[in-house]
């Protein structure tokens, strides 16, 4: 249920994430109707600029996806709600200077109850250090519910995200974090607990009596043109595979939880995740991508160390020893400079039983992500006709062609409206996390070098598929291609 009288403090409010994601996605809401009543937004950033600026900044990347007339007039609705505190994050003083101002604010609401949804859009060195000093500066006691929204990374290995983790937790209660990965956000992931569980005909088909092998994929057709730096220091397992990744992992494969409450959905996740061991190095593929086609090569990014072996690539396999799955690999693939933008699941099933068909397609059902949501289920079918042979087809659910006048939710629209809900199903719990890096920890330790030489990922042309190398390693866990537009005769079906 949404509260009354309360305000959305931005923290880093003048950086990338804010501007592109958080911003847009709070004007979405308040475009729709659904901020609560009297809602305040206020920024907080070391820059120093007058509210123009601010304003300038905060509505930049607002985009009017359903073509609203007065969208124009909406946005300047939306800047009276906003205003801007500029502060350092290390000093104290300048958090009791936000106080103030949010006060001021608070003393024109008509009820005493003040709630108040801190938003940390900030990198990590100063995490900590703000995390403490608004628990201790600018924490509301007026009887409103005070709730901190924190985002990746969190840490870089166990050990450090268990250090993290720790020091958050003094200042804030789980039930007041909500750690955010945007993944968790997306209709389709969204559509996993409902497409599995509200389909008997899906939920039967579900474990490694039916399922050979399952792809989880992400692609993006850009490198990481001006986030070198920041690129370098984590590489692609902890940008995507660690997280997103293994997000859309859990859901797909946990067991059904004893109803859709936050805790029961977690206590899953965690469940399925503690039966994955580490991932092994034979098990990885990396890669990084060279120039090509016109566009510069990772190692070409100024902010980027010469001799990096950062992965910009990765694919890693992963099992789960349950009853469910145990023996069905779970490939998890990730690059940037790719060819498209595309995130999917491929769960590809087994062969039909030999005898009557030879070298016919396996059922592989698809579930996109992103773009263009889309469920297809690749079946056979027999060609219509006066003769009898299979040709490879497909059921298909696109949503665009479904649910023609649906509007698809941002993921950040989604999070932060459940933030302010107070509902924590699709956000991080802590065990989740701890789990996630125990899976990932040893080969990154490996790729950063700590057991012996630095492993030398493989190189891919930029705007390409990934590593040539990707053919076999998928095949290695058996995938098998399914011959494209080929029409199989068959000749003694009955
Ligand atoms: C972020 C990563 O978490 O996710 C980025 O840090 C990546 O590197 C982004 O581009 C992808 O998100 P989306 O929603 O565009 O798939």
């Amino acid at each position: 249920e949404l509260k009354d009288n309360t305000i959305i403090i931005v923290l880093g409010a003048s950086g990338d994430l804010a501007k592109k994601k958080t911003y847009p996605a709070l004007f979405n809401l308040f475009r729709q109707g659904f901020l609560p009543r009297d809602v305040k937004i206020v920024g907080y950033a070391r820059t120093k600029m007058d509210e123009a600026e601010y304003h300038k900044r905060t509505t930049a990347y607002i985009k009017n996806p359903d073509e609203d007339a007065d969208v124009a007039s909406k946005i300047e609705e939306f800047k009276k709600l906003t205003t801007y505190v500029a502060g350092d994050y290390e000093d104290g003083a300048a958090f009791n200077k936000l106080t103030e101002h949010m006060e001021e604010i608070e003393s024109h609401y008509q009820h005493k109850e003040c709630n108040r949804l801190f938003y940390l859009a900030l990198p990590p060195s100063v995490f900590t250090t703000v995390c403490k000093n608004l628990k201790e500066h600018c924490y509301s006691s007026k009887g409103g519910i005070n709730r901190v929204i924190i985002e990746k990374p969190f840490g870089k290995d166990l050990e450090s995200c268990r250090e993290l983790l720790s020091s958050v937790k003094e200042y804030w209660t789980e039930d007041e974090t909500f750690r955010i990965d945007h993944y968790l956000g997306k209709e389709m992931v969204k559509n996993l607990l409902v497409f599995r569980f509200a389909n008997v005909s899906i939920g039967s088909l579900w474990d490694k009596n039916s399922i050979s092998n399952v792809q989880i994929t992400f692609k993006e057709p850009f490198g990481t043109e001006g986030r070198g730096g920041y690129f370098d220091e984590f590489g692609i397992i902890r940008d995507i595979l660690q997280n997103h990744l293994l997000q859309v992992l859990s859901i797909l494969t946990m067991e059904r939880p004893v109803s859709f409450s936050a805790e029961d959905i977690r206590d899953e996740k965690v469940k399925v995740l503690r039966a994955i061991p580490p991932i092994e190095q034979s098990d990885t593929l990396l890669g990084q991508y060279v120039a090509a086609n016109g566009k510069p090569g990772y190692l070409d990014d100024e902010s980027v160390p010469r001799n990096s072996t950062c992965p910009t690539f990765a694919a890693t396999t992963l099992w789960i020893h349950n009853p469910r799955w145990e023996g069905v690999p779970f490939i998890l693939k990730a690059g940037k400079a790719l060819n498209e933008a595309k995130v999917e699941v491929r769960i590809q099933f087994k062969d039909v039983t030999q005898g009557i068909f030879k070298d016919i397609s396996r059922n592989e059902l698809v579930i996109r992500l992103q773009p263009s949501e889309a469920i297809y289920l690749k079946l056979n079918a027999k060609t219509p006709g006066l003769y009898t042979r299979a040709v490879p087809t497909e059921m298909d659910l696109t949503y665009k062609r479904r649910f023609t006048d649906a509007k698809i939710p941002e993921a950040y629209e989604a999070l932060i409206l459940d933030a302010l809900k107070g509902d924590h199903s699709n956000f991080v719990r802590h065990d989740e996390l701890d789990v996630a890096w125990k899976i990932f920890t040893p080969i990154l330790h490996w790729i950063e070098g700590q057991n012996g030489a630095r492993p030398r990922p493989v190189n891919y042309p930029y705007g390409t598929r990934g590593p040539k190398e990707l053919d076999a390693f998928v095949e290695k866990y058996g995938f098998r291609r399914n011959p494209g537009d080929y029409v199989w005769p068959i000749t003694n079906v009955s």
